[in-house]
């Protein structure tokens, strides 16, 4: 926390890109502050701003104020690459089965790496027996449905059972303890803290062959934080730096992004469901596909695909038993 003063909200997840900007070169804590309060909160704000702009809002000269644009566009990243550098990534891309293969098919095969995979649906449609399943599921070996890798859970809700994790992980034939080893547990308390441990998991990354990180539920903290409409520009601008951390992980360490969300009631509805999941457009931009869940007879549920940028809508069945998430 480099050069905080009076004036900066504390835990406003001001102090992180204070130190990111600080990074930039030609930027000292004075001039990183004065930048922060002048709205250039971001390195992708300064490199898209202008020499005149940023030289007016922190009192420099604009020579000084391209050098801070030039090294804030280096640092943002923001150039082309070529599209068979794209293909590279996109084929190193795995799947994790979600233990049904009506579930898996109408994803093209599981939860991919690369990705943010959004499931939405009302309490006790399954989302967090879902959430529980993918975290064994990713340990089992690529011709099983998995994908040899290590799991880490953010739990908002307080629903993390290691018990249930034993059940799923004795039917599918792992060493239940040794299921448990593969899972890192965090329950986040508030945004800033589920921020921060979502952060964490870069260093995690270099070190363990972490494939997998969940967030259940997304947006629960989110909501009861940020409270009436009022607060609603504030909590979308936090959402988005959170869902933009998710993305550069999943894209970066080649990480499957699996977040569970919750539906509100939707005036607009003329047809169909008049429910949407939470998080309004932040959140429908950024996760890459996006599944509904609800309730059906006994233990079944259905599924539907509602966004995704390859395939066509589908819907599937699945239930859910004492083993786990079946077809
Ligand atoms: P919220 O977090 O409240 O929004 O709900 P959710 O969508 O996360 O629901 P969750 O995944 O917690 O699903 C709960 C449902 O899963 C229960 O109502 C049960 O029907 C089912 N379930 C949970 N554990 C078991 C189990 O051990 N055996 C069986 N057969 N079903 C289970
Ligand atoms: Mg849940």
């Amino acid at each position: 926390m480099t050069g905080l003063k009076a004036g900066i909200k504390e835990g406003s997840g001001g102090e992180r890109f204070l130190t990111e900007i600080e990074d930039l070169q030609g930027v000292g804590p004075a001039t990183s502050e004065k930048l922060y309060e002048a709205g250039f909160d971001s390195i992708e704000s300064i490199a898209t701003g202008t020499a005149p702009e940023l030289s007016a809002a922190v009192n420099i000269g604009e020579k000084s104020a391209l050098k801070i644009i030039r090294s804030a566009r280096d640092a943002a990243d923001m150039g082309y690459e070529k599209a068979k550098d794209v293909m590279t990534r996109r084929e190193q891309v795995e799947r994790i089965s979600l233990g049904s293969e009506a579930l898996n098919e109408i994803l093209g095969g599981g939860v991919e790496t690369q990705s943010i995979t959004e499931f939405f649906g009302e309490f006790g449609s399954g989302k967090t027996q879902i959430a529980h399943q993918l975290a064994v599921n990713s340990q089992l070996l690529t011709e099983d449905g998995g994908v040899d890798g290590k799991a880490v859970y953010i739990d908002t809700e307080n629903t993390f059972r290691p018990e249930r994790i034993k059940e799923m992980a004795e039917s599918k034939g792992l060493d239940q303890e040794q299921a448990l080893e593969n899972i890192f547990v965090a329950r986040a308390t508030t945004t800033d803290h589920q921020m921060l441990l979502a952060e964490k998991v870069e260093e995690m990354a270099k070190e363990d062959d972490i494939k997998l990180l969940i967030v259940d539920a997304l947006m629960s903290i989110f909501r009861t934080e940020f409270v009436g409409r009022g607060a609603l520009a504030e909590r979308q601008q936090k959402l988005g730096k959170h869902l933009a951390t998710l993305r550069k992980l999943a894209e970066t360490y080649n990480i499957a992004v699996f977040v569970t969300n919750h539906v509100q009631s939707d005036p607009n509805s003329f047809f169909g469901d008049p429910t949407k999941p939470i998080g309004g457009h932040v959140l429908g931009h950024a996760a890459t596909c996006r599944i509904y869940i609800k309730k059906s007879k006994k233990n079944t549920r259905k599924a539907r695909l509602i966004d995704h940028p390859a395939l066509p809508p589908m819907s599937a069945k699945f239930r859910i038993s004492e083993e786990g998430i079946r077809n």
